[in-house]
C-alpha cells in the first residue's frame, strides 16, 4: 500500500487518478478504475446534455460501489454549454469528487462545497495552482508540458513544475502529464506530489471503449509522435501526430486563421477516430506518455502493477542506492 495525503483525504486506496477525457472517459472505464482502487473521472461534456450525464453517472454507479468523480472542463466558448445544469446533475447524483479544469473554478466551487463535493482543480501553472488553493479547492492536479490535451503556454515539464507546485501549495498535489508506470509514480512522490493523474495510459486499457486501432497505435507510437496545435492562437493542445494535425500546424504557420481550419479540427471528426479506428480522420488527443506504453492491460492489472512495482523500486533499487540491503529487488 502507498498511503499519501491524497489517499487519506479522498478515501481512495491507491494514489492513482484517471483524469477526465473527452470522448474516452465513460462509465465502464471510470468504474474499472474505481474497482481497481484508483479514482476515475467521467467527462461531463462527453454527454450531450445534463440529463445524459445523469444517466451516465447512474450507469457508473451500477458498475461500482467505490467512489468516482466527474470532470467539468470550463472553456471560454462563444456558445457555452449549460455549466450550471451540468453542475446540478453532478450534485444531485451524489458524486463525491469533481475535477475542474480549463479556467478558474470559482463559479462552481461554493455550490460544490455547499453540497459536500470535494474539488480537485487541474491546471498547468504554479500561479493558477496557488490561486485555486486560495479559492479553497481540496487538491490540485498540475499538468506538465508532456500532457495530453492543453498544456498551457509556459512549456514547463513536470520535472520542474511538480516540485515548484509542491513548494508553493499546502493542499494535496497530483502530478499529471507523462506518467504511465511505477517509475513515474515513484518520481512524482519524490518530487513532492501525493499521487499521479494519468490520461493517455488509461486510454490503452481493456475497459476504455475506443477502437482497437487507436489502442494499438498507442502501443506502437513513441514519445515523439504528438503535435502541438493552436500555438499561434495561444490555446495549445497536444494531440496525436497524423495527417490532420500536421496540416493544421502547417496552415497556421502559413498564417491561416481559426475559421480556415475550423472544419479540420471539428470535434465530430475527432470522435470518429475513436469510433471507427481511422487514425487520420480527425484530431485526437494523446500525450508523450504513449512512448512508455507497451501493452493493453485491464485497469485492475495496471493499477495493481503500478503500485506493486513502485513499492519494489522504493524498497529495492532506491534502498540499495543508500547501501542498505535491498528489500525486494535483486
Ligand atoms: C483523449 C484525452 C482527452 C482529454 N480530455 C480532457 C478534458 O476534456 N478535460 C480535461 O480536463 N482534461 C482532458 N484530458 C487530459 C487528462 O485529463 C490528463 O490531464 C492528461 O491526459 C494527463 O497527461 P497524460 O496523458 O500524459 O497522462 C484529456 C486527455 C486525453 C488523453
Amino acid at each position: 500500500m502507498i498511503t499519501t495525503r491524497f489517499t487519506e483525504k479522498f478515501g481512495i486506496a491507491h494514489p492513482i487518478v484517471q483524469g477526465g477525457m473527452q470522448w474516452v472517459a465513460r462509465a465502464p472505464l471510470v468504474a474499472a478504475v474505481a474497482n481497481a482502487g484508483g479514482l476515475g473521472f467521467l467527462s461531463a461534456l462527453t454527454q450531450p446534455t445534463p440529463d445524459d450525464l445523469r444517466k451516465e453517472i447512474a450507469r457508473c454507479q451500477e458498475l461500482t460501489d467505490r467512489p468516482f468523480g466527474v470532470n467539468l472542463t470550463v472553456l471560454p466558448t462563444i456558445s457555452p454549454p449549460p455549466y450550471a445544469e451540468y453542475r446540478k446533475a453532478i450534485i444531485e447524483s451524489g458524486v463525491p469528487i469533481v475535477e475542474t479544469a480549463g479556467s478558474n473554478p470559482a463559479e462552481h466551487l461554493a455550490d460544490f462545497h455547499a453540497h459536500g463535493v470535494k474539488v480537485i482543480h487541474k491546471c498547468t501553472s504554479v500561479r493558477h495552482a496557488v490561486k485555486a488553493e486560495q479559492l479553497g479547492v481540496d487538491a490540485v492536479s498540475i499538468d506538465g508540458f508532456e500532457c495530453a490535451g492543453h498544456p498551457g503556454e509556459d512549456d514547463i515539464p513536470g520535472l520542474v513544475l511538480v516540485p515548484a507546485a509542491a513548494e508553493a501549495l499546502t493542499v494535496p498535489l497530483l502530478a499529471s502529464g507523462g506518467f504511465a508506470d511505477a517509475r513515474g509514480l515513484v518520481a512524482a512522490l519524490a518530487l513532492g506530489a501525493d499521487g499521479i493523474t494519468m490520461g493517455t495510459r488509461f486510454m490503452a486499457t481493456a475497459e476504455s471503449e475506443i477502437h482497437k486501432n487507436v489502442k494499438r497505435r498507442l502501443v506502437e507510437a513513441d514519445e515523439r509522435d504528438t503535435q502541438l496545435i493552436f500555438r499561434q492562437l495561444r490555446n495549445t493542445a497536444r494531440v496525436a501526430d497524423n495527417a490532420i494535425s500536421r496540416e493544421v500546424v502547417q496552415r497556421l504557420n502559413e498564417g491561416a486563421a481559426f475559421a480556415d481550419i475550423r472544419d479540420l479540427v471539428a470535434g465530430a471528426r475527432g470522435v470518429k477516430v475513436y469510433e471507427s479506428g481511422d487514425l487520420d480522420h480527425g484530431i485526437w488527443t494523446v500525450g508523450m506518455a504513449q512512448g512508455l506504453i507497451r501493452d493493453i492491460p485491464t485497469c485492475a492489472e495496471l493499477v495493481e502493477r503500478t503500485v506493486r512495482e513502485a513499492a519494489e523500486i522504493i524498497t529495492g533499487r532506491l534502498a540499495a542506492v543508500l547501501g542498505r540491503p535491498a528489500g525486494i529487488a535483486s
